[in-house]
């Protein structure tokens, strides 16, 4: 708008005469350090050993590699797959004359939390849910739900402030705790001799542990290791756990694409709160939607009966959650077609995984790869340990150009059936040559 006020004119050798002023005061000023942030201050994060991993993958100019590192789901043709609801989800959002950009709510978008948490409780009827003892936050993702977790424990959970994680688990936990200052010890969970659970070592841990500890739980698909507690041995760690008065943190990031069954892959959480546990939950829809970097996640806080659910997480509604991922996540799972349909997608996507895993342990078994396979198949979503060391690891990347992290984790999606022949066969020979 112009300015009528002579007063306000713009005079360029005022101006000048400004500049020149500020530069002279500028310089009799101490020059600026160089940085306040050295690498004493700020220490270099680790390179997230994916990331290195995928970018020796792309390097690699042999026709046959393989990579098994990848943390999402790939079709037969090792392509990135759009859920066809997804899609349909998409287009309906897209041609709504409604739809705008404005912010979200502060707590993220009703539609999708509520549905959110009727999803990991397992429906309307689930006592949480009934007696409004739950508060739900829409997140940045999985990983966000972790950080706003473990955030909102270090600032109020009274009890031990240590949480205690399966060994080996996802690596951003430890860093996610690390960030918010709360100590972090290990509980067993692998065993190297059966690729199975180390139940008693689990056990033996949790109940160890001082009274009123964090206890970090995978709901399903545990990450790295493809190994689940069976619902005997679950409803043996809640029991523990209640004896401890131990609080549980649940994180769940594979629910319905572990066995194709959205309540199968609940039904840990489901145990717990039908007993009455306090607990917090992550839960993520990159895996179980294909909506990895659409970041669509929500934040569950169930309390006891005379807490005030309504107002547990308040303080850490800091955060506007972005909005596409949970309006598709949303958009679905409130639609009975669509949300039939996401059914059949998550079936397709666990199906072609556990058909792989059936597949590669007859080829291992058929060739008389020397050791046990049966792992392979008892192990259940995204990921298998196969029980490869790290000498054979790097051994199997050089010799035949099959990428897998150190820990010889294998990402069940990066196999199909153009390259599970040839993967089972450079399997075969890593073991026999390091025999
Ligand atoms: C165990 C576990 N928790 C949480 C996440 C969170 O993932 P995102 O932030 O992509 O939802 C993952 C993803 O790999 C995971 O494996």
């Amino acid at each position: 708008m112009p300015n009528n006020n002579s007063s306000n004119k713009f005079d360029p050798s005022y101006h000048a005469n400004s500049v020149r002023r500020v530069h002279s005061i500028a310089k009799q000023m101490s020059p600026p350090a160089a940085t306040s942030f050295t690498a004493e201050v700020v220490p270099q994060a680790p390179e997230d050993p994916l990331f290195g991993l995928m970018r020796a993958f792309k390097a690699d100019e042999s026709p046959d590699k393989v990579d098994l590192g990848i943390g999402a789901y790939r079709d037969n043709n090792a392509k990135p797959w759009v859920l066809p609801v997804v899609k349909k989800a998409d287009e309906a959002l897209r041609n709504d004359p409604e739809l705008n950009h404005e912010y979200a709510p502060i707590a993220g978008l009703p539609f999708f939390t509520s549905k959110a948490a009727e999803l990991i409780l397992g429906g309307a009827d689930s006592p949480a849910i009934k007696e409004k003892r739950v508060t739900s936050v829409q997140t940045i993702s999985g990983t966000g739900a972790v950080h706003l977790g473990a955030l909102f424990l270090a600032r109020y959970w009274t009890g031990n402030k240590k949480v205690y994680i399966s060994n080996p688990t996802w690596a951003n936990h430890n860093q996610i705790f690390g960030n918010v200052n709360v100590p972090i010890a290990q509980y067993p969970y692998f065993s190297k001799e059966t690729k199975g659970l180390d139940f008693d070592g689990m056990k033996s841990a949790i109940l160890g542990a001082p009274d009123r500890s964090i206890i970090l739980l995978h709901a399903c698909a545990h990450n790295p290791t493809g190994v689940d507690p069976t619902f005997e041995q679950w409803k043996e760690i809640a029991q523990i756990m209640r004896s401890k008065n131990h609080f549980p943190f649940f994180d769940c990031a594979y629910q319905g694409f572990a066995t194709g069954d959205l309540m199968k892959d609940n039904l840990a959480v489901r145990h717990f709160v039908e007993l009455g546990f306090e607990l917090v939950i992550a839960q993520s829809f990159a895996k179980n939607f294909g909506l990895y970097g659409e970041r669509a996640g929500c934040f569950h806080a169930v309390t006891g009966p005379a807490s005030d659910a309504e107002s547990t997480i308040t303080p850490f509604r800091d955060l506007q959650p972005s909005l596409y991922g949970a309006r598709i996540a949303g958009t679905v799972m409130n639609d009975a077609k669509l949300f039939a349909e996401w059914e059949e997608n998550l079936r397709t996507m666990s199906g072609r995984i556990i058909d792989m895993r059936k597949s590669l342990r007859a080829k291992l078994e058929e060739l008389g790869t020397p050791g046990t396979w049966n792992h392979i198949t008892d192990q259940i979503g995204m990921f298998s340990f196969t029980g490869l060391s790290e000498a054979q690891v790097m051994k199997i990347r050089s010799d035949a150009h099959v990428y897998m992290t150190k820990n010889g984790r294998i990402s069940m999606a990066g196999l199909n059936t153009g390259n599970i022949d040839y993967f089972a066969k450079a399997m075969d020979k890593v073991v026999r040559d390091t025999q």
